[in-house]
């Protein structure tokens, strides 16, 4: 009677385990089992009516099923488990081959753009990289470049004085003097950096960048420095740029040349950006002065050096077809997005 009942119990759980769907599903039906009422306790409890002697019988036999049905119930929740787990990593599988949504990337400024070329260039030819102060005194900025207080040369540069002797640096050419009170020849400096001048129209900006270079060692020549010059250009505008050397006049050179190279956007032809000349203006450069060797504590019958100056603001201009000067400093989000190469 007794084994009836289990057997029937046994097959109606072992089907609806089979049956179940979901782990919910599966504890009910152990609640309904095992429970404080369930099929299977309600048995046990009925084990007080039978006989003493069939009890290791029907006890062997209520254990043989309760164990059929744990081993069938424990099977079944691996399985939904399973089916679960990859159900969900199904759904949260990524496709790695699909493109990326787009993320902004930004670029360098293309003053800190022109800055890197031109510096590599010239640590590639043995320079050092230098900075000077950007607010600095009457005497770095002018004196010590052989320009005295009262000189008409001072005109050739609309500086912004802070008190008498203090001044935002109007040219990088200052650090010269640093450097060479610092240094000892042989020995190549480049500075890049802000400059400063009360100028304000489509090619001037109150602040701009130039890039000042220095060499001071033992037999230094025009040729050398028309050599660094020549490579540096060519590097910068490309292998096919034409060079060309005019006198012009510094007070802290001697002698002094401007150097114009051939404009890169028509090749000599002649256009908007050079003006129809095909040629454009780009740096100052010359044979140090002895005099500001001297100045700086060089012995200038040992030594001499050469110098060049140039703007930054107009190289990254040409460089990139900026026609206002002031597209660099608005940071217009959408002048710069232009920029990315
Ligand atoms: N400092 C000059 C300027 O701002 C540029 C310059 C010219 C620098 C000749 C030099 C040089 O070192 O030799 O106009």
């Amino acid at each position: 009677m007794l084994s009836q009942d289990l057997a029937n119990i046994k097959e109606e759980v072992l089907e609806s385990i089979e049956k179940a769907n979901d782990l919910k599903e599966l504890n009910e039906i152990r609640v309904r089992v095992f429970g404080k009422t369930g099929l299977i306790t309600n048995i046990s409890k009925g084990m007080r009516d039978v006989l003493p002697e069939d009890r290791p019988k029907v006890g062997a036999l209520i254990n043989e099923v309760k164990t059929a049905i744990e081993c069938k119930l424990q099977e079944k929740i691996e399985l939904l488990e399973n089916i679960e787990l990859n159900k969900k990593l199904e759904e949260e599988k990524i496709d790695i081959t699909e493109p990326s949504k787009d993320s902004e990337l930004g670029a360098l400024h293309p003053i800190t753009d022109v800055i890197d070329r031109l510096t590599d260039i010239c640590v590639d030819m043995g320079f050092s990289v230098v900075e000077g102060p950007e607010i600095e005194t009457d005497y770095y900025n002018f004196e010590a470049m052989n320009i005295p207080k009262n000189h008409p040369s001072r005109d050739m540069q609309d500086t912004l004085f802070i008190t008498e002797d203090i001044l935002l640096r109007s040219q990088t050419s200052a650090v010269q003097a640093r450097e060479m009170e610092k240094r000892k020849p042989p020995f190549k400096i480049v500075c890049p950096g802000k400059t400063y001048r009360n100028d304000n129209d489509a090619t001037h900006s109150p602040v701009f960048h130039q890039m000042e270079g220095l060499v001071v060692d033992e037999n230094i020549s025009m040729a050398d420095l028309k050599a660094m010059l020549t490579i540096l250009m060519k590097r910068l505008y490309g292998e096919d740029t034409k060079i060309r050397f005019r006198p012009s006049f510094f007070p802290f050179t001697e002698p002094s040349i401007e150097v114009d190279v051939s404009c890169p956007s028509c090749h000599g032809k002649g256009c908007s950006l050079c003006k129809g000349t095909g040629m454009l203006e780009l740096l100052g450069a010359g044979i140090v002065n002895p005099k500001v060797l001297e100045m700086s504590g060089i012995d200038s019958k040992k030594y001499r050096g050469f110098a060049f100056g140039f703007g930054l603001d107009r190289t990254s201009m040409i460089l990139n077809s900026i026609n206002n000067i002031k597209n660099l400093y608005r940071n217009d989000i959408r002048f710069l997005e232009q920029m990315k190469k």
